[in-house]
């Protein structure tokens, strides 16, 4: 078998078996297969795509690429959560704390931030002290004793999704169902989770452009991991404006904390809540989703789910004094505030605009190797449906980078569109699958 039989067979519009993906991912990951063979059949796979029965080998071959993570010395089902990927999103924040408050162990492998969407990795930087690369042992004894981990991934964790990631990165192919759903779910099984819950987000801060499209990247991995034996759910969350108000790491994570002490905002709120009911379905505590709901508000209230966030940022070497004094979490210097043109109903909100901002404000990263700033950030004081008057604030925009803020302050404006009806939303929570 060679490689360059293989990419002519992609090429010209052939389904591949399973020896030939197993010799492409084997070769990917000890290194026989050069970048730019790789970057070939990236790109013939892109444009011919691959079908059901090659995407779930490939996402076979790629878990089985390292290590695999054994969460079987921790009783009871565990559930792992999962997002797409998109703009002020801090849901694992609040999410993980509450569910784990619920009485279910949450075992989380978590990643940093690429492009216009951040990761919750970074967002708990903003701790100081905090361990967020845990080693298999420390990130199951940590489950067993407080029932809450977050973790980065292990560095042998899916290797070939690493290199392949960075390869589609650089060729514009991440925009693949097939590559987008094997490199998720081939992180998730190799993670350990007996159950997933999928956060598919849709609108134009995410990867899907519409619900169809989301509905097939839900499908299709909903099917690889029941062809795992993993029960899978999808949640369809609207992405087309950020979640919440605050876009960056520490500014996101205080919207977390004040979540946490019943001040969160509506969407942010509301989809915490379903990801977390379908999360203790699917432990098997809970068969009834009235009853999960409502010991997920009731965890909200009494405050169980925001102790459950110190213990967990305590137990992974946090300081968690600024949980309740904001002031010391890292901060920005220098700040401008966008202004509205004129006066009228918020009509759309661009999440993808507002991501890039936040990333050339400092908040987030263009290479994997960029530094990040973790008081850099945007909070937005309009989205969609709120009425805004000539010269009212629409955001503050926050970096140490003094140069950058007017010129990212004129990029963000076209962001919003104002106009002169009154604007209905919709629920962030589109439809669970
Ligand atoms: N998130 C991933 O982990 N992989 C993709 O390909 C896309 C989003």
């Amino acid at each position: 078998m060679n490689m360059t039989e293989i990419i002519a067979k992609k090429r010209d519009g052939a389904t591949l078996s399973e020896a030939e993906i197993s010799f492409f991912i084997t070769g990917v990951v000890n290194g026989s297969i050069p970048d730019y063979q790789s970057s070939a059949l990236l790109m013939a796979i892109y444009l011919n795509k691959m079908n059901a029965r090659e995407t779930t080998f490939l996402t076979r071959c790629m878990m089985e690429s390292g290590d695999q993570i054994d969460l079987t010395k921790i009783p009871g089902i565990k559930v792992d959560k999962h997002s797409t990927g998109g703009v002020g999103d801090k849901t694992t924040l609040v999410l993980t704390p509450l569910v784990a408050a619920c009485g279910v162990p949450v075992a989380k492998m978590t990643g940093k931030g690429l492009g216009h969407t951040g990761g919750t990795m970074d967002k708990l930087e903003s701790f100081k002290g905090i361990r967020t690369a845990l080693d298999q042992k420390a990130f199951i004894k940590q489950v067993k004793k407080i029932r809450l981990a977050v973790s980065g991934q292990s560095g042998n964790l899916v290797p070939a999704d690493q290199h392949l990631y960075a390869l589609r990165d650089v060729t514009s192919t991440v925009d693949n169902l097939s590559l987008i759903s094997a490199s998720i779910m081939s992180k998730k099984l190799a993670s350990g989770a007996d159950a997933i819950v999928l956060d598919v987000k849709v609108g134009n801060g995410g990867f899907n452009p519409n619900v169809a499209a989301a509905r097939k990247l839900a499908k299709t991995m909903i099917r690889i991991g029941q062809q795992m034996d993993r029960q899978t759910v999808a949640v369809i969350s609207r992405m087309d404006q950020p979640l919440g108000r605050a876009v960056g790491n520490s500014i996101e994570v205080i919207e977390a904390i004040e979540t946490l002490k019943g001040n969160g905002p509506k969407d942010l709120v509301d989809l915490s809540l379903e990801l977390g009911v379908q999360m203790l379905m699917l432990s098997g505590k809970f068969s009834n989703k009235v009853a999960a709901r409502k010991l997920l508000k009731q965890q909200l209230k009494s405050g169980a789910a925001l102790k459950m966030f110190k213990k967990f940022i305590k137990a992974q070497g946090g300081d968690v004094a600024p949980i309740m004094d904001y002031a010391q979490f890292p901060s920005a210097k220098y700040k401008l505030e966008v202004n509205a043109p004129k006066s009228g109903w918020i009509k759309r909100l661009n999440a993808r605009t507002i991501g890039l901002g936040s990333m050339q404000l400092g908040a987030g990263r263009q290479k994997k190797s960029d530094p990040i700033d973790l008081g850099a950030g945007i909070y937005l004081h309009k989205k969609i449906g709120e009425k805004v008057t000539s010269g009212e604030r629409l955001a503050t925009l926050y970096t140490n980078k003094k140069k950058t803020l007017q010129e990212v302050a004129n990029l963000m404006l076209p962001a919003w569109s104002i106009g002169t009806k009154k604007v209905t939303l919709k629920s962030v929570v589109v439809e669970v699958l």
